[in-house]
């Protein structure tokens, strides 16, 4: 897989997927959302690749947003559709993706960086790291989930703070706030964020996949978490997984999933 904008490393079934336009500290274009669309979908069918890190290339920006020079000119209509296409192809997509994906911030992570990283499942941040959603200093609102998402993190007292005033917050307040699980040195980032990974992958791929889908299920319109819960429960019965975990156990032994 070859994209202009990202890279890819695919290590020990761990898929590390790099934003790599560092001169423009990795802001978000439409060419590079259309790369992670595709990066994302094609992982995600992998049956190999069991965790996907999101990161940024450089040691200063995850993301610095979505790339202000091209959306500067659009029309209310173009505006409209770069927040609806995004959000489905990218923001969307990950969030509901049955392969664990984790954003390991490393620096700025502004307007569509944040949304990008709260798209994930959850985040863990280097102590550098700086988050906000600064669009209304633009004269825009967040357009990819960040005015859902946000209050969904950290309550919507703060995130109508954050939002209204656009600043920044730095880990150590993002830790407290609940927007990131974990601060440690840049330095360590990614080895941290893959320790993670390897604790996951332990665990059942199919059961996993379908915990994501039922604690997602809580934050979608006309949708019963409880019961998505039941279903999803149940369905874990027929699988070769629930087979393996559960008499692995009782023969007191490593489960070795596979995933069906
Ligand atoms: N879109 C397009 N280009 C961006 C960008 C964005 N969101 N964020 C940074 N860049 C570009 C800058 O234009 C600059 O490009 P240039 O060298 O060709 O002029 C380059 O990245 C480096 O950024 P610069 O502003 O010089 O770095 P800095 O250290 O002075 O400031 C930030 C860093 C993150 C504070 C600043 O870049 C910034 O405020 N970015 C925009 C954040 C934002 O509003 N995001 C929400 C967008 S909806």
């Amino acid at each position: 897989m070859n994209y202009e904008n990202i890279l890819i490393e695919l290590e020990n079934n761990i898929a590390i997927l790099t934003i790599n336009r560092p001169s423009k500290l990795n802001a978000l274009n439409i060419d590079t959302i259309n790369d992670l669309h595709k990066a994302i979908k094609t992982l995600g069918k992998n049956k190999e690749i069991q965790v996907i890190l999101i990161t940024g290339s450089g040691e200063k920006a995850f993301v610095a947003g979505a790339d202000i020079s091209e959306f500067a000119h659009f029309t209310i209509a173009e505006g409209a559709q770069l927040a609806s296409e995004g959000q489905e192809k990218l923001f969307d997509l990950i969030e509901n993706l049955k392969t664990p994906v984790i954003a390991a911030i490393n620096g700025f992570a502004l307007g569509g960086g944040l949304e990008l990283a709260m798209a994930c499942h959850f985040r863990i941040a280097s102590d550098n790291a700086k988050m906000g959603l600064p669009e209304v200093s633009l004269g825009v609102i967040p357009g990819y989930g960040g005015t859902q998402r946000l209050p969904q993190l950290i309550g919507k007292g703060r995130a109508m703070e954050l939002i209204m005033t656009a600043s920044m917050i730095d880990a150590e307040t993002a830790k407290n706030y609940g927007l990131v699980n974990h601060v440690v040195p840049q330095a360590d980032l990614l080895n941290f964020t893959k320790g993670i990974a390897q604790k996951i992958m332990k665990n059942s791929p199919f059961a996993i996949g379908r915990a994501i889908k039922a604690i997602n299920a809580n934050y979608k319109d006309g949708k019963n978490g409880f019961e998505i819960e039941i279903k999803n429960f149940g369905k874990c019965f027929g699988t070769a997984d629930f087979k393996e975990g559960t008499t692995a156990f009782l023969e007191k032994r490593k489960a070795n999933f596979t995933g069906k």
